[in-house]
């Protein structure tokens, strides 16, 4: 017994801000960002959140999956923007999504959530503790930026996408999953700042600070790393994979990746050219576009990949 995605679905926030758009705001340019990262556009949200956006992704993958909300036993968000301390975002789309029994949390790790939580759902159902979950990542990491800083903000747009996991005879053959806190400092963003009746401060808003090369070389040495990990637990090689779904980071990343594991960039498909970094939204946005695009067959073998914050990395192996 395994677990298998049975529907996928996504929302991004309508306002679109394109390459120029930033041109407008600092001293960037379209041909600066598309060189060195494939983003041409983002979306930013404009007041809707975490949990709308989460919520809307969410309706269309029950619906995808043909299931309605009270058969979920789960519902897991990933997510690192979280628009509330509490209650979790979790809970307050299971409360819009009118299943009130289902076991509801978030999970933090960054770009990598997604598949955190992809793993920790896939643990729940191979235990017999859950049947079906619901796995959000639902990111606004606009309000996280620095918009003055560009070699950082130009990277990340907001987003989320959800997939529908049940238990089945296929699906999951195999899951990686690694963490090095000791690297940590290379992508940050400080949480609330401590302030009560002893520690007084003049509270401050924190942004996110970015090694921008540091993470480049994390990213296109670790991938290539757990994608040869995952697949020789699998006992599979690198031709047997029809389709390379990575986190959307950026385009000089994948290409390297494919590079290294000597894999045509053709079996990588991408989107960030359209949606920049969504950090836990990115691998199931790509997934939905993929899937309503007719692109998975049955018995496709399928690699996920993401990386981030943390640091943390992982990957994980399904047969569609
Ligand atoms: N527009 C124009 N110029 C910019 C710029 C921008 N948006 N951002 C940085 N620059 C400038 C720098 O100031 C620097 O100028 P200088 O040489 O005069 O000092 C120059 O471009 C080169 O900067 P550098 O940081 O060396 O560029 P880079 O080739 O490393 O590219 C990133 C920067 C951020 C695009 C790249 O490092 C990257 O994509 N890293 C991975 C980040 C990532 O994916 N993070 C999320 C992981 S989940």
């Amino acid at each position: 017994m395994t677990t298998k995605i049975i529907g996928t679905g996504h929302y991004v926030p309508e306002r679109i801000v394109t390459n120029d758009d930033l041109a407008m705001i600092m001293d960037t340019s379209d041909e600066w960002i598309a060189e060195r990262t494939g983003i041409r556009q983002r979306r930013i949200d404009t007041g809707e959140g975490v949990v709308s956006m989460a919520l809307k992704a969410s309706k269309n993958a029950l619906e995808n999956a043909g299931i309605t909300a009270d058969m979920l036993d789960m519902i897991i968000v990933a997510t690192s923007t979280a628009d509330d301390l509490f209650p979790n975002t979790a809970s307050l789309v299971q409360r819009e999504l009118g299943n009130h029994q289902c076991v509801c949390f978030d999970l933090s790790a960054a770009c990598s959530g997604f598949l955190y939580a992809l793993n920790t759902a896939h643990a729940y159902i191979k235990a017999g503790m859950a049947k079906t979950v619901l796995i959000i990542g639902s990111e606004c990491l606009s309000k996280t930026m620095d918009w003055t800083d560009r070699s950082t903000s130009i990277l990340f747009g907001d987003g989320a996408g959800a997939v529908i996991v049940t238990e089945a005879e296929t699906g999951i053959e195999s899951v990686v999953a690694h963490s090095d806190g000791r690297k940590g400092e290379v992508i940050i963003c400080d949480g609330r700042p401590l302030e009560n009746f002893l520690v007084k401060k003049n509270v401050t808003y924190a942004y996110t600070q970015m090694d921008g090369q540091e993470v480049f070389r994390f990213a296109v040495k670790t991938v290539p790393e757990c994608i040869h990990e995952l697949l020789d637990q699998a006992k599979i090689g690198v031709e047997d994979v029809d389709y390379f779904i990575l986190h959307q980071a950026n385009e000089r990343i994948i290409r390297s990746v494919s590079k290294r594991l000597r894999v045509p960039l053709e079996r990588f498909p991408m989107n960030l050219h359209n949606y920049g970094n969504t950090s836990a939204a990115s691998i199931p946005i790509l997934l939905d576009e993929c899937n309503r695009n007719g692109l998975f067959v049955p018995g496709h073998k399928i690699v996920l990949s993401g990386f981030g914050a943390g640091l943390t990395w992982g990957a994980a192996l399904l047969t569609w």
